[in-house]
């Protein structure tokens, strides 16, 4: 089956940090789940590269727009490459292929009759490129996100009529339970959908923001940020030029953090249902890595953990690991270099050495061969076949930010389970008594087999690892599959001791 999956395109005013780099790994893990599962998946990463607070940052860095941005993209672009995001299409809202269907979908709007012309005065937070009611402000009268005041803004500007498409959003929020999900973030969206919804103001004079798409039928006039970012969706898709758009939209999902839930779940939706498109299928919605003074980690906060840091200390999979396992599932999670350290720790203990262990033995007691004909008893069997059903459980479950947990504590758990059974066993001894020679075979094979499975489940959240941990027992690169029958291994397998997945770090 064709999916496509989508992370928000970043801004540009500063470098990527881990919570960039968060909903894009996630996006990756997803996408290799899904391909294990036999799905085609068209994933997009991107960044956005509009509005004032971009056009601040040019201002500032003495820079010409094209090659600032082009600068600052790179930044996102390549750190993905590292982090082994496999994407298929990096968005660039300044591409001529998006300003043309942006301007295309203005027209259609405007054609309608949907856009009006009026003064506006109102209060700009240019962290959110976003109008805010004073109702939305802390008690300082500032954003809760970007803990500053917003600034009162007066101007003649264009208007998309929200309020008569709510009804219509509340009922289909109620009556698709797993449009947004965690449900708690749903019914957050219905809480803002209780009010009358104001005119969206989706143009900014030239003489304010010169970074934008200009408006099709007023060229005083650039799009609102926001109202470009929205289209990238379709406009990867080539909207109004391709003729199997519905096919890949009819299965799709956007992945965002909460702090872009209205215009995501409210702007987003209204601008389909009026361009006469169904909404995205599904919406998981992640919350914030919390960075130093307990707050959300952001660029304009300065208190951002740089992933380039980490991958240099860490390693790419650590920090995948990471992040997919410790983001607590509809809540916000800490996050610091030292947290991250111990994330390590945990994998080289519990993986690392269960794998360097067991191959070891292999090398040293049986010359790189798997035991061949060995005689499992019912705790070996059942070792392994608990293993094997708890990842073929888990990859039989709908792809959510729930499942990819479960699949890193599953990884975890296993590990555990392993060790355990190992160090119980205590094959070293076993090794020096020759009357022993069956249940030694039998403890390297049921260790060998489990560690077979984990690598296996564990592609999407660590491909690096995944490949080492197969490649050392003799199994042939990809494509992966999430097939896990048990007992596969067997002496046509090599074993090869490389270096350690996790080596000891300072
Ligand atoms: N450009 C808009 C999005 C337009 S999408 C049509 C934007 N950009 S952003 O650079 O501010 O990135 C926002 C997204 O980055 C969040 O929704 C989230 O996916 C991710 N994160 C940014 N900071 C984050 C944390 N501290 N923690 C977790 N994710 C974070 O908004």
């Amino acid at each position: 089956m064709k999916k496509y999956i989508t992370t928000p395109i970043y801004y540009l005013n500063g470098l990527p940090h881990i919570g960039h780099a968060y909903t894009s790994i996630l996006g990756d893990v997803m996408k290799k789940f899904e391909q294990m599962n036999g799905n085609d998946v068209y994933y997009t990463t991107g960044t956005d590269e509009h509005g004032q607070k971009n056009q601040h940052s040019i201002e500032t860095s003495g820079l010409n727009a094209d090659e600032f941005l082009t600068r600052q993209s790179e930044n996102f672009h390549n750190l993905f490459v590292d982090l082994g995001i496999d994407f298929d299409y990096f968005v660039r809202t300044s591409k001529p292929e998006h300003k043309k269907i942006v301007q295309e979908i203005l027209q259609n709007i405007y054609d309608k009759g949907l856009i009006v012309k009026k003064s506006y005065e109102g209060l700009y937070c240019e962290g959110c490129e976003q109008f805010k009611k004073p109702s939305d402000l802390d008690q300082n009268g500032c954003c809760p996100d970007h803990k500053v005041a917003p600034k009162p803004i007066s101007e003649e500007n264009y208007f998309f009529r929200l309020e008569p498409y709510r009804q219509w959003l509340i009922d289909y929020i109620k009556t698709h339970p797993d449009w947004i999900q965690p449900t708690k973030y749903a019914n957050e969206v219905l809480g803002m959908l209780k009010e009358p919804l104001e005119d969206l103001c989706i143009s900014r004079p030239k003489s304010r923001v010169w970074l934008g798409i200009e408006l099709p039928f007023d060229s005083n006039y650039v799009t609102y940020i926001w109202f470009d970012a929205l289209v990238n969706y379709i406009s990867t898709l080539n909207y109004g030029h391709n003729s199997d758009f519905d096919i890949i939209w009819a299965n799709s999902t956007h992945l965002i953090g909460k702090d872009i839930l209205k215009p995501h779940c409210i702007y987003w939706p209204i601008m389909l249902h009026a361009l006469g498109i169904n909404p995205v299928s599904r919406y998981f919605i992640h919350g914030f890595w919390i960075g130093e003074g307990g707050v959300k980690m952001s660029k304009s906060l300065g208190n951002v953990v740089d992933p380039i840091e980490v991958i240099r200390l860490l390693g790419v999979d650590a920090l995948r690991f990471y992040l997919i396992h410790n983001m607590t599932l509809g809540g916000d999670s800490p996050i610091s270099l030292s947290m991250l350290k111990q994330g390590y720790k945990m994998l080289a203990n519990n993986i690392g050495n269960l794998q360097m262990r067991v191959l070891k033995m292999v090398q040293k007691n049986l010359n790189n061969k798997v035991p061949s004909s060995v005689s499992l008893n019912n705790e070996d069997k059942k070792l392994i076949t608990d293993i094997a059903d708890r990842f073929a459980q888990i990859y039989h479950q709908e792809i959510s930010l729930e499942t990819v947990n479960n699949l890193a504590n599953d990884v975890v758990k296993s590990g555990t389970e392993v060790n355990a059974y190992f160090a119980a066993h205590e094959p070293w001894v076993l090794a020096k008594d020759p009357n022993q020679k069956e249940r030694f075979n039998a403890v390297i094979y049921t260790t060998l087999e489990c560690l077979r499975l984990i690598g296996l489940a564990m592609y999407p959240l660590t491909p690096e690892t995944a490949y080492k941990i197969l490649d050392s027992l003799g199994i042939k690169p990809q494509p992966f599959k999430a097939d896990f029958k048990p007992f596969i291994l067997s002496e046509n397998n090599e074993i090869k001791v490389g270096s350690p997945l996790f080596p000891i770090i300072e």
